[in-house]
């Protein structure tokens, strides 16, 4: 990550307080762009050790200025179109352009403890584990996940769309999931939520290509992650036998938010270590 080839642009990261959204982030700003972060809850790594324990200042947007770039925060709810336009309009205001944006909010099908928390509680309560069947799924549930990851994607590729118009062109990386194309598992409505996800990356990419922007999905496997825990017991079932990191995932992002991937688009790339046969 030597060579700055996003000076002078611009990143959205949404969900970028912790986990995956924190690796892209930092990847992004180390190849000089300026982020902007969205979060419904911009301390949201403090809910799991692990997060916490990976910070290396307050905050993920004061580690990204760490980086020598300059980067700001916006807590929203981004199930919400009208409160998500106008938070994008800000970042557009605040940092003068977006070019990038990594659509990486979303959640499953159980409910996490910052969930059921206030938004800064800590590890107090357990993720309450909840089931969905393709035939049955509770109406909580249904709307929770749909929104959750469909709404919160095509939300931010609304509000984005017209600021990286003006630039003349952009990337955006939408976030799908292994359980977005494998149907195996109990991840209904999860994999539902992100097979949609797909779709919408090819529609969107039809429709803005000829502005010149890009926009691509990952799909990723098992990663470790504060949320999810530890899954390294699963390493048996990939081919490269081992969980992912988030570093596998923010390569594969760099590569879809910079030049090298310009002739890229409407695709989904699966970064899962050979897990789906
Ligand atoms: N970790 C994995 O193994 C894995 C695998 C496949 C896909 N994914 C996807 O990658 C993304 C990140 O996963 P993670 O493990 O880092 O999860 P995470 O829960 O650690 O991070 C998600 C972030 O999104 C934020 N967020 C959630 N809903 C939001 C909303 N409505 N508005 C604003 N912010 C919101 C949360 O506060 C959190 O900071 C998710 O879309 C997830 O479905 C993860």
């Amino acid at each position: 990550m030597t060579e700055r080839k996003l000076d002078g642009k611009v990143a959205l990261i949404t969900g970028g307080a912790r986990g995956l959204g924190r690796g892209y982030a930092l990847r992004l700003a180390g190849l000089g762009a300026d982020i902007a972060i969205i979060d419904r809850n911009l301390k949201a790594a403090n809910v799991y050790e692990f997060e916490r324990q990976l910070l290396s200042a307050d905050t993920v947007i004061a580690e990204c200025e760490a980086l020598g770039i300059r980067a700001m925060g916006m807590e929203l709810d981004l199930t919400d179109r009208d409160t998500t336009e106008k938070a994008v309009g800000e970042i557009a205001s605040q940092l003068g352009r977006i070019d990038i944006a990594v659509c990486n909010a979303g959640g499953g099908t159980f409910v996490f403890a910052d969930e059921r928390d206030a938004p800064d509680g800590a590890n107090d309560t357990q993720d309450l584990v909840t089931t969905g069947l393709p035939s049955d799924t509770p109406e909580e549930m249904l709307t929770r996940v749909l929104d959750i990851n469909v709404k919160t994607c095509m939300n931010t590729c609304m509000a984005v769309v017209p600021h990286i118009k003006k630039q003349g062109g952009g990337k955006i990386v939408t976030v799908s999931s292994t359980a977005g194309i494998d149907a195996r598992g109990g991840y209904h409505p999860y994999g539902t939520s992100k097979a949609a996800i797909i779709h919408y990356t090819r529609a969107l990419a039809q429709e803005v290509g000829p502005d010149n922007i890009n926009v691509n999905s990952i799909a990723p496997g098992i990663i470790r992650t504060g949320r999810l825990g530890d899954r390294s017991e699963r390493a048996k079932e990939i081919a490269l036998r081992r969980e992912g990191t988030i570093e596998d995932c923010a390569k594969v992002v760099e590569f879809l938010t910079t030049d090298l991937s310009d002739y890229v688009t409407g695709r989904t790339i699966i970064i899962d270590g050979g897990y789906l046969r």
